[in-house]
């Protein structure tokens, strides 16, 4: 696709039932990314992101609070939203799944899939963990002493015996595993064999789809029996349709065709084996993309709040002291196949080295030198070839890397270009060369480029550089060496303080 095209990114909704952290910023950050990323490439971009608020899980957590659920979940979401804030999430829209839309686009989905003879009644036994809100079977739990322990979150399963609604998810086993294996979108690969393995070893079984209110009372109601209310994941699936317009307007059939989700491994049956056959039922077009990413984890094991591992979003914000880097940071880290570590000196290495040293430094030194030797006016005049080769390969490869998800790498080949301008600048000398001009124009120009590139990760920053520097950011399609006549050099900004390693 070229300038023009339609990118469509969403973020799994989470659960306001405590705070986002570093974990959730990850994931959120990556979409941000993508969302900024296709902007620049001149693309019509719809970026979704909210908050999953029914279910026992959230029921259970306004209990403990002695609140309503909804009185909880309004208090919790402007936290989100202050979160996403501080880190320059750039949604387009924070959907909710209270949202009166969004409630009308369930109840409608669920008279169609009623009214296609695809949801029967019958009784569910079986074992249930409420942080996952998930049904587990057997094979899937771990046991403890004789007792049913949840692989994720290691407590005791609640033992479910009731009557309820099944979705007849089995008819649509071979499409989905054709879906799943045969296909491109899931991504990397190696969850899409994992998802095609479990669904040729053990089948895609009729999922109950509705909890009694008797229990449950937290939820959108079935349309066509009131005692119950819809099961939270379909729920929560069901955000990626309202949240373009789904049966309302014209976006839905723009945007749709364009989606990628953005999502942690641990949802990835949810997001593929699930979801793929309700949008079967509904006959929608499966997802362009699930894009799959592993977990950050500390100490060993993922982080998360019932392990008690997590780093906040302030910590980071305070210990980096801007969102900008705080975003770098996660995506240098960003794996989408392997769980990374969360490292503090790894990271203060990353930041020091890399923002502080490497692009702090050259644009400081840019600045006041193009200052102090030419009055803050730099002409174009002769090309340096070697940094010209350097920085159009770069503008080559970067956006081929971060168009098929390897953000990290794309950072790491455009800080190259910064290394080689640093390398540049100290081996041809502007401080005493004779004529400095074209040597500070080719290191501003390589500069200029290597920000452009940087942009959607680090959105303040690069703003300011090409306000001190004096260029625009311009589309990354229309990105060529060479191509301002001169800069208008305004200061000379420290971009990153650097901070104190950590000693562990
Ligand atoms: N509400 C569901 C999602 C519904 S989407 C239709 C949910 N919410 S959650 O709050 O538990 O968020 C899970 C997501 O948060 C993961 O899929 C992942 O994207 C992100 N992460 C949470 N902890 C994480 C790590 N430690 N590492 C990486 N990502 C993590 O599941």
């Amino acid at each position: 696709m070229g300038v023009g095209g339609v990118f469509y990114v969403t973020t799994p909704i989470y659960y306001p039932n405590d705070l986002p952290h570093i974990g959730h910023a990850y994931t959120t950050v990556f979409a941000d990314v993508l969302a900024r990323w296709y902007r620049l490439r001149g693309y019509d971009v719809f970026f979704l992101t909210g908050t999953d608020e029914h279910g026992l899980k959230l029921q259970r957590a306004a209990e403990k609070k002695g609140v309503k659920p909804k009185e909880f979940v309004d208090r919790m979401v402007p936290e989100f939203k202050r979160y996403w804030r501080l880190l320059e999430i750039s949604y387009d829209r924070f959907i909710r799944t209270t949202d009166a839309d969004h409630e009308e686009v369930v109840k409608r989905a669920l008279e169609k899939l009623y009214s296609k003879g695809l949801i029967y009644r019958g009784t569910y036994r079986g074992w249930y963990c409420s942080s996952c809100e998930k049904f587990y079977s057997e094979g899937e739990y771990e046991e403890v002493d004789e007792r049913k322990v949840c692989p994720i979150h290691r407590k005791d399963l609640e033992w479910v015996e009731e009557e309820t609604y099944f979705l007849k998810l089995s008819a649509y086993e071979d499409e989905v595993l054709r879906l799943v294996r045969d296909t491109d979108i899931v991504h990397p690969r190696g969850y899409a064999r994992e998802i095609a393995s479990k669904l040729e070893k053990e089948g895609l079984r009729d999922l109950s789809i509705a909890r009694p209110k008797s229990r449950v009372y937290w939820g959108v109601e079935l349309p066509f029996d009131r005692d119950y209310v819809v099961y939270v994941w379909i729920d929560a699936l069901l955000n990626y349709v309202t949240g373009v317009g789904y049966g309302e307007d014209g976006r839905f059939e723009k945007y749709w065709p364009a989606v990628h989700h953005v999502i942690g491994k641990d949802i990835l049956w949810f997001h593929t084996a699930i979801w793929f056959a309700v949008l079967r039922m509904l006959d929608i077009p499966p997802p362009r993309k699930v894009l799959v990413h592993a977990f950050i984890i500390n100490r060993g094991l993922k982080m998360g709040k019932s392990v008690g591992n997590v780093v906040m979003i302030d910590d980071m914000l305070e210990r980096y002291g801007s969102a900008d880097a705080v975003r770098y940071i996660l995506m240098r880290l960003l794996n989408l196949e392997k769980d990374v570590e969360f490292d503090a000196e790894q990271l203060d290495n990353m930041y020091n080295g890399e923002l502080a040293d490497t692009y702090g430094n050259l644009v400081r030194r840019l600045g006041v030198l193009s200052r102090k030797k030419l009055g803050g006016v730099v002409r174009r005049g002769e090309i340096d070839e070697e940094l010209r080769e350097l920085a159009e390969e770069t503008i080559k490869v970067v956006p081929r890397l971060v168009e098929s998800y390897e953000i990290s790498e794309g950072l790491v080949r455009t800080f190259d270009l910064l290394r080689a301008v640093n390398a540049y600048l100290n081996r041809t000398e502007p401080w005493r060369a004779e004529n400095p001009e074209p040597i500070l124009y080719n290191a501003i120009e390589a500069t200029r480029i290597a920000t452009t590139l940087l942009h959607p990760v680090l959105p303040t920053v690069t703003r300011k550089v090409a306000e001190s520097l004096g260029f625009e950011i311009v589309r990354i399609d229309d990105l060529r060496y060479g191509e301002p006549e001169k800069f208008r050099v305004k200061e000379a900004p420290i971009l990153f303080k650097k901070v104190k390693p950590s000693s562990q």
